[in-house]
């Protein structure tokens, strides 16, 4: 066991190989060494990944609900692949065919599926902070999968996961943040994590989609995307979030045909910069508008790695919620 230290609000002594938080309801609460934890925890988990039998039994004992209250691929199937890797059983919940549409509340819906001896929930919502209000009403370790346009945490730390994978560090490198920023978690978890970890971080985008302020979690703003690139050594390409602009969906720009001309990054304007930028996104892709399928699938992009790794990190934050859980429950 390393040294000791005390953290977080809960005047427990916590060993330096134990996260500081009891859930994982956004990055904002997690400390650098937190983030390094689960990255040296996620390194093992990837090694196990790579073996023929890609199995242990850490979680045999404990039981985990999924809960998705809104449309999700890799989170959802992610998180499901991590938890029967670590050997936990697994009870997955979707709001439609749910009682939620007869009026259940989240807090009623919750607790009947802890009350089937379940000993932790990950949770995706449409509503921001829905993870928090939910921390405040049950025990169970909680891990937030997205919650509206608030946090995305475990996205930004496979992101961060990846950038790190491919460049061997974070501190130092210069990342930009492409697209709409203003409904968007994984931006905010981003700017937390990358900033935790000493990258510096700038957004780019038009003015409409970029949230006023942002500046002062101490991000620059860039609307000319190519200054913006010929900065970087990492591109985050962000998914315009159609579902969430309102009106007819693209009330924010006069048209996506425009917003893939001054926003996206296809291949000329890759060739332009000459250099090796790398290209990430976090999916799903509006191929064609955020980048092209050139880009998307080009040498420099780790956008499936994203993918992959995503897995791990999800492990590893399972795995090191669950030692946080007391024995007699377990
Ligand atoms: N990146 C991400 O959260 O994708 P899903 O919405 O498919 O889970």
């Amino acid at each position: 066991m390393s040294a000791k230290s005390t953290m977080g609000s809960e005047s427990e002594v916590i060993p330096s190989d134990q996260l500081s938080t009891r859930h994982l309801l956004g990055i904002k609460e997690l400390r650098a060494a937190d983030i390094e934890l689960i990255f040296r925890t996620a390194d093992g988990f990837k090694e196990v990944l790579g073996r023929p039998i890609k199995k242990v039994p850490a979680l045999r004992d404990i039981t985990i609900a999924n809960l998705f209250f809104e449309a999700s691929t890799r989170t959802r199937v992610s998180f499901e692949l991590a938890e029967r890797r670590l050997s936990a059983d697994v009870v997955n919940f979707s709001a439609s065919g749910s009682s939620v549409s007869k009026g259940e509340t989240l807090v009623d819906t919750v607790n009947n599926i802890l009350a089937m001896k379940v000993d932790m929930v990950v949770m995706r919502h449409p509503d921001p902070g829905a993870a928090v209000f939910l921390s405040k009403h049950i025990d169970s370790p909680i891990i937030n999968a997205g919650d509206g346009t608030h946090e995305h945490p475990t996205q930004a730390l496979l992101d961060a996961y990846s950038i790190r994978e491919k460049l061997g560090r974070v501190k130092g490198l210069k990342v930009v943040i492409v697209g709409d920023i203003l409904h968007s978690r994984v931006a905010l978890s981003n700017i937390f994590c990358l900033k935790e970890l000493g990258a510096e971080v700038m957004l780019s985008g038009p003015a409409t989609l970029i949230p006023r302020h942002i500046e002062s979690l101490g991000v620059k703003v860039e609307h000319d995307l190519d200054k913006a690139l010929a900065w970087c050594d990492v591109a985050n390409m962000l998914r315009i979030q159609l579902e969430r602009q309102g009106g007819d969906g693209i009330a924010n720009f006069p048209s996506l045909r425009e917003y893939a001309v001054r926003y996206g990054i296809d291949l000329a304007r890759y060739r332009k910069l000459g250099k090796e930028l790398i290209i990430m996104h976090p999916g799903p892709i509006n191929r064609g508008v955020e980048v092209t399928s050139e880009v998307a699938d080009h040498a420099n992009s780790i956008i499936l790695d994203q993918v992959q790794n995503g897995v791990a990190i999800r492990m590893a934050v399972l795995y090191l919620l669950a030692a946080r859980i007391p024995r007699s429950t377990v």
